[in-house]
């Protein structure tokens, strides 16, 4: 990366401090230079040696640098203030341009535009008119504010105010006024990324087949992600309407048998491997050579066999240096189906989505379910957008591995 970001990160009292340690590390991976300063209240939870020993500067603490000029010091310095996660308290002292402590005497000092604030609080605490009237005076100053996630909340209660996941925040605050890039930069510059997209189709006679109503979408952003993070690209697609980006090496195929073909043959160069494909779970046993005709208005039996499973088989033949990601659509809200598969498929990333949201159109709305028993849903966005945030949860296990 040419131009090295300066990302001065401004901790707060939220129990989503202890993330700050790995985004430290993403923005650092991603020719970020970091500092850190933290309010009283965050001090407890994240530990001060892992901040100063991710970002290689010093920890700026309330009291400390305080008396010393910090704040205008650290205001020069900066292109990006990132305020994660920022509590209630410290989001109502920013809208009422309370200055009293290092922290907000600094968000005083940093000019609004490169201000960015990641909420985290429990959802009641989000809810309140207060909360969401601050949020309001941030944003008509000109204060980016991220949203935050709806779903289980540290205190056990459910509902929005989570803070979203660190690598969404690090790739906010890379595009975060041009620069740096809108990609997690080329973090997987050399590196193989095989994709499997699209449908297939299974033929009954020479005109006839089963598919489903995949367009290959999600399987085409994830191509131009990862080739915007500087990979070598491989898809393997089958018979999709959407075009696959230049640039990416294309095998189409078109049964889930020629699909399964070719993912093996190549799965051995891979270091990242998506299954994005909808492979026809069955065939029929016997396909007709000639086209099959009405006879007399009577029903015909069509005998079904399973296709072999190509995650399975990648699964099985994973080596430890591969990450392999798979996709499970269901119909209903269970996830439960979508953590056996990831276990029993040997997969390190689980994308689940729901059939009514997911297929076939420009928009999905999915949860990540990680190897380690992370979850992280998303609520709907466009597929691009989708086909980024998964990327870059991958790129993170990739360097974290
Ligand atoms: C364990 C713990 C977790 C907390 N988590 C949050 C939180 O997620 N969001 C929030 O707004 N306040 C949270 N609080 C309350 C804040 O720490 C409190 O309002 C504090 O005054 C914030 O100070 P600061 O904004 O200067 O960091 C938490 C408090 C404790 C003790």
């Amino acid at each position: 990366m040419n131009d090295t970001r300066k990302v001065v990160i401004g901790i707060t009292g939220g129990i989503a401090a202890y993330k700050v340690p790995l985004l430290v590390r993403l923005l650092h991976k991603n020719g970020c230079e970091v500092k850190t300063v933290m309010t009283a209240a965050a001090k407890p939870l994240v530990g001060v040696e892992a901040l100063r020993t991710l970002s290689g500067n010093p920890v700026y603490l309330d009291g400390e640098s305080y008396y010393d000029m910090g704040h205008i010091r650290l205001s020069d310095w900066a292109d990006v203030l990132l305020i994660c996660p920022a509590t209630a308290n410290t989001i109502a002292k920013i809208a009422c341009g309370i200055a009293d402590n290092l922290l907000t005497t600094l968000s005083l000092s940093v000019p609004e535009e490169k201000i960015i604030v990641a909420p985290a609080m429990n959802c009641v605490m989000w809810a309140n008119g207060a909360t969401q009237a601050n949020i309001n005076i941030l944003v008509d100053r000109g204060i980016t504010v991220l949203p935050v996630e709806d779903g289980e909340l540290a205190c056990g209660v459910s509902g929005p105010g989570r803070m979203i996941g660190v690598e969404e925040i690090a790739r906010r605050v890379l595009a975060h006024g041009g620069g740096a890039g809108e990609s997690m930069s080329r973090l997987l510059e050399g590196k193989n990324v095989l994709i499997s997209s699209g449908p297939t189709e299974e033929p009954i006679d020479p005109v006839r087949v089963i598919t489903n109503k995949s367009s290959g979408k999600m399987g085409a952003a994830l191509a131009r992600a990862a080739l915007s993070s500087g990979a070598r690209v491989t898809v393997v697609s089958g018979p999709a309407s959407e075009p696959l980006p230049a640039g990416a090496e294309v095998v189409s195929v078109r049964t889930a048998a020629e699909m399964g073909r070719e993912m093996g043959e190549r799965f051995g160069a891979a270091d990242i491997c998506v299954m994005a494909a909808a492979v026809s779970d069955y065939r029929p046993v016997n396909s007709s050579d000639t086209k099959l005709h009405r006879s007399d208005n009577k029903n015909i039996t069509l005998e079904l066999t399973p296709n072999p499973d190509i995650l399975a088989k990648l699964g099985a033949a994973k080596r430890p240096d591969q990450l392999l990601v798979g996709f499970s659509l269901e119909s209903g809200d269970d996830v439960s189906r979508a953590e056996a598969k990831m276990k029993r498929k040997n997969c390190d990333v689980m994308v689940y989505n729901r059939v009514d949201a997911a297929l076939g159109g420009d928009s999905t709305c999915f949860t990540l379910l990680f190897a380690d028993g992370r979850k992280e849903s998303f609520s709907v966005m466009d597929k691009t957008e989708a086909a980024k945030i998964i990327l870059a949860n991958v790129i993170n296990l990739a360097i974290c591995n």
